[in-house]
């Protein structure tokens, strides 16, 4: 780094004119009709001018405002309205542009309180659009860094606690990206995690980034098919269901959600196919096509983000009459079950890893199987932007209850699992990773009698 780290204030490349005529200006940004609008005072029309171009700091704006009041005053108008960019600069280059991804982004105002600086826990460096950049769940704003930038970040990190007279790693603490070695959090703070804040952020309307039915894969990849391929594999007819039986024998809402437990201790008698059957039937199976082609939707029992219903259905069985113990996938549109080769080692470690999450001691009954609710995400993520994780998640909350409601009014034990592997699957799958991914496990067995 040569010289002096500067953080300048400027208008993004958005303002493409400004004009001056004593204290009326003009902006011109390539989105918008001209915004003409006249300064408080000459000094605050100083100001709004000297953004423009290499920008200023903000000491400098202060100087030419004449007072710390006047220059917030002009930065947080243009920053709200998204018209401010930030660059930070030593003597010889450009380090780092950076970019707010909301109206509520300002750099800290004040320098660093003089403790040593480390790159902030929620913040990452990764490549976007064929870019180094600094991102961070706790930043609505994206830095972009030049090859100086990225030598001067390397020297940043090296310094394993960046000393104060960093002057580059001040900067990025004034931008929010570097904090405390000691962080100052709040309680609350320090329970969210990297992933969970940068998947919060990235999937919400916080940051005015594209999110929703963009149908961002449109035209350049084919959408993943609406009904999955069936596995190759053993294929299982289910036993027929009786929908009169269920008319006639089923609860009102009222009584099964009042009965509704999870359950964890399990009877000496295994769980029929019969059961699974109607059981399948009444959560999962597909009940009709709508649509061609890119708008293929489904329906199913249970209602699903968009109608894509992604989410596919197996079952690692340990025990079940009428079934041998391996991992089984639900044809949801047919109401057929295929076992997957070499799959009963992968069913017992399925298995197992539920019964950790329910903390079942090692001597107590397993459940009889583990129904593992994986998603089909790309074809949530040729749909929707940014969103597929979370909606596919949100999909299998919905999925959780209607299992809870149906396993109740059957008189079976059901529990959800919070916690899972999805390596067994992806094992037996023996696909690629990304087409199909476990996100749930849910298991069921018939109840201990009590
Ligand atoms: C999303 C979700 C995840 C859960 N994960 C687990 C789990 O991993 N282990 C477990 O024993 N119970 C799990 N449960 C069950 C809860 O512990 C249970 O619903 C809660 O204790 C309330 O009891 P109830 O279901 O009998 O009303 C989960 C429930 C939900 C909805």
């Amino acid at each position: 780094m040569a010289g002096s780290v500067r953080l300048l204030y400027r208008f993004g490349a958005r303002i493409r004119s400004i004009d001056r005529d004593g204290d009326r200006i003009t902006l011109q940004a390539d989105d918008l009709k001209p915004l003409t609008f006249v300064a408080p005072t000459a000094v605050h029309a100083d100001a709004v001018m000297a953004l423009h171009g290499k920008g200023a700091t903000l000491a400098e704006l202060t100087n030419i405002a004449g007072s710390e009041t006047a220059a917030a005053y002009v930065v947080d108008r243009f920053a709200r309205a998204r018209f401010l960019e930030w660059s930070v600069t030593d003597d010889r280059d450009v380090l780092a542009e950076v970019a707010s991804l909301a109206g509520d982004y300002l750099p800290r105002a004040v320098p660093p309180p003089g403790e040593r600086l480390a790159l902030c826990r929620l913040a990452c460096l990764r490549r976007h659009d064929g870019q180094a950049i600094l991102d961070s769940g706790a930043v609505r704003a994206r830095a972009t860094l030049s090859r100086a930038g990225i030598a001067a970040l390397a020297d940043s990190l090296a310094e394993r606690q960046a000393v104060t007279g960093d002057a580059f790693a001040a900067a990025l603490w004034q931008l929010g990206f570097f904090d405390l070695v000691e962080p100052q959090e709040s309680d609350a703070r320090r329970t969210w995690q990297f992933a969970d804040l940068m998947l919060h952020e990235a999937s919400r309307f916080n940051r005015d980034q594209p999110l929703g039915a963009t149908y961002r894969f449109k035209g350049g990849m084919a959408p993943p098919p609406a009904i999955k391929p069936t596995p190759p594999g053993e294929r299982i007819e289910l036993p027929p269901v009786d929908v009169a039986e269920f008319a006639a024998t089923s609860r009102p809402l009222d009584a099964v959600q009042a009965r509704r437990r999870s359950i964890k201790h399990y009877a000496a008698r295994p769980i029929s196919l019969g059961q699974m059957s109607a059981f399948l039937w009444r959560v999962g199976r597909t009940t009709g096509h709508r649509g061609a082609g890119d708008d293929t939707v489904i329906s199913r029992p249970y209602p699903s983000g968009g109608s894509l219903n992604e989410l596919e259905l197996y079952l690692a069985v340990r025990r079940c009459e009428g079934l041998v113990p391996a991992v089984y996938h639900y044809d949801s549109h047919v109401h057929v079950l295929t076992r997957l080769a070499r799959s009963t080692a992968a069913a017992g470690r399925i298995i197992e890893r539920s019964a950790q999450a329910m903390a079942l001691p090692a001597e107590a009954q397993r459940p009889d199987l583990t129904i593992v609710i994986s998603s089909r995400l790309p074809r949530v993520a040729w749909k929707y932007d940014a969103v597929a994780y979370r909606l596919s998640l949100l999909n299998v909350g919905v999925v959780f209850e209607l299992m809870y409601l149906v396993a109740t009014d059957m008189g079976l034990a059901p529990c959800a699992n919070g916690s899972g592997n999805s390596r067994p699957l992806q094992e037996v799958l023996d696909g690629d990773p990304f087409e199909e991914a476990a996100i749930g496990e849910f298991c069921l067995a018939l109840p201990a009698s009590r």
